[in-house]
C-alpha cells in the first residue's frame, strides 16, 4: 500500500521525536547503572528459568504447567473458556518455543535461537486436526513466526550453521493460508474459530469479538509483504474496513458481533477485553505500514474514547447504540 503524504510524513516525525524524547526522559530520570545491571540480570534469570523449564518438562508441547512440571497443549484452549470441541489427537505446536524466539535474540542468544529455528523448520506442522482461535493463533503463532523470520534474516551472519533458508516464512505462509477460509463470509468478517486441517467446522459459531476482527492486520499485512502474496493483507483489511463501517455515529464499536449478518450482538463498548487490541492495532498498523487510513481510524477512535469513556483517570464502559 503506497505512501504517506506530507501530513503523514510530519506525523511520522512527530512520533519519532516523541519516542526519542520519552527514551531520553527515561534515561535522565534513570536508574543508576548498578541498579540497571542488577535488574537486567534479574530479567535474564527469570527468562531462562521459564524457558529452560519449559524445554525440559513440556517441549514440544504448547505450555508448561509449572506446579506439576507437566504440559498442556493449550493452543486449542486459548480463548476457549468452556473448553469446547477440544481435539482428540493434538500434541502441541511448541507454542512457547515459537513465542520465545524473539526474546532469545533480544538476550543475544543466537545459538539457542538457531537451534529453535531449525527444530521448528524440521518438525512444526499445521496439518493438524485442531480447532483454534483465529485471533490467538494469529498473535502468537503467526506473529511469532513472522518476527522470528525477520530476526533470522537480519542476523544471518550471527547464525553458525548457515542453514536458515526462510523455513519460518514458509511455515507462516502455510499457516496464513489455513486462516483464509475463516474470512469466507458474506461480510468478510472472519469466524473466530478455524480448524487448522479442515477449515471452518460445521455448526461453527458465527459470534466473534471486535478484537477478533480488528487485530489481524499487523501479522497478515507483514506476511503479504514478505511473501508477495496479497491475499493475507486483503482479507485482514477487508475485515477491518467492514468493522469500522459498523461504528456508531459516536465513532464507537460494540464488543461482539455476528460474522454472517454483520450485526452487533453486544452493543456496549469499552477499552477492555474483546476490544482493546482493536485500538492497539490501528496505531501500530499506522506506524508499521504508514497508511493514512489507519491513522484516521485510530484518531477518530481515540477522540471518541477520550470523550465518552474517560472519567478523570479512569475509563468506563458505555452503552452506546441505544440512541
Ligand atoms: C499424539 O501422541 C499420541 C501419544 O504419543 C500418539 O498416539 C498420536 O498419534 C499423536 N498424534 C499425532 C497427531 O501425532
Ligand atoms: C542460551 O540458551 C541456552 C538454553 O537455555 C543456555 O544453555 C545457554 O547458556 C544460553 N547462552 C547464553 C550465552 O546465555
Ligand atoms: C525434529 O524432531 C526430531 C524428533 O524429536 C529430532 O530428532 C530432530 O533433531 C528435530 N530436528 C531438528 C532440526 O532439531
Amino acid at each position: 500500500m503506497p505512501g504517506a503524504g506530507s501530513a503523514a510524513a510530519s506525523r511520522s516525525w512527530l512520533l519519532l521525536v516523541l519516542l526519542l524524547l520519552s527514551a531520553f526522559a527515561a534515561l535522565a530520570a534513570g536508574l543508576g547503572s548498578a541498579k540497571k545491571v542488577y535488574m537486567r540480570e534479574k530479567v535474564r534469570k527469570m527468562f531462562y528459568h521459564a524457558y529452560e523449564n519449559y524445554m525440559v518438562h513440556a517441549f514440544p508441547h504448547d505450555e508448561l504447567k509449572p506446579l506439576t512440571k507437566t504440559f498442556t497443549d493449550s493452543l486449542s484452549e486459548l480463548g476457549n473458556l468452556k473448553l469446547e470441541r477440544l481435539p482428540q489427537n493434538y500434541n502441541g505446536s511448541a507454542l512457547t518455543l515459537v513465542e520465545s524466539l524473539s526474546s532469545l535474540v533480544v538476550l543475544g542468544n543466537y545459538t539457542e535461537f538457531e537451534r529453535g529455528v531449525l527444530w521448528l523448520s524440521d518438525n512444526l506442522t499445521f496439518d493438524v486436526d485442531a480447532r483454534v482461535n483465529l485471533f490467538e493463533c494469529n498473535i502468537r503463532v503467526l506473529g511469532g513466526l513472522v518476527s522470528a523470520h525477520i530476526l533470522a534474516t537480519d542476523s544471518k551472519s550471527r547464525l553458525e550453521h548457515g542453514l536458515y533458508k526462510n523455513q519460518l516464512l514458509d511455515l507462516a505462509r502455510d499457516l496464513g493460508q489455513r486462516f483464509l477460509p475463516a474470512f469466507e463470509t458474506p461480510t468478510g468478517l472472519p469466524y473466530a474459530w478455524i480448524n487448522l486441517k479442515y477449515g471452518v467446522m460445521e455448526d461453527e459459531t458465527t459470534e466473534t469479538s471486535t478484537s477478533g476482527c480488528g487485530s489481524l492486520i499487523l501479522e497478515m499485512g507483514a506476511l503479504s509483504r514478505l511473501t508477495g502474496d496479497p491475499r493475507f493483507q486483503a482479507a485482514a483489511l477487508r475485515a477491518l474496513r467492514k468493522l469500522w463501517s459498523m461504528r456508531s455515529p459516536l465513532n464507537l464499536l460494540g464488543t461482539t458481533l455476528d460474522v454472517v449478518t454483520g450485526d452487533w450482538i453486544e452493543y456496549s463498548s469499552g477499552v477492555g477485553a474483546g476490544v482493546d487490541s482493536f485500538y492497539e492495532y490501528l496505531i501500530k498498523a499506522y506506524i508499521l505500514f504508514g497508511n493514512d487510513e489507519f491513522w484516521d481510524m485510530f484518531h477518530s477512535s481515540y477522540l471518541a474514547v477520550q470523550k465518552y469513556f474517560r472519567h478523570g483517570p479512569w475509563c468506563s464502559t458505555n452503552n452506546f447504540l441505544t440512541l
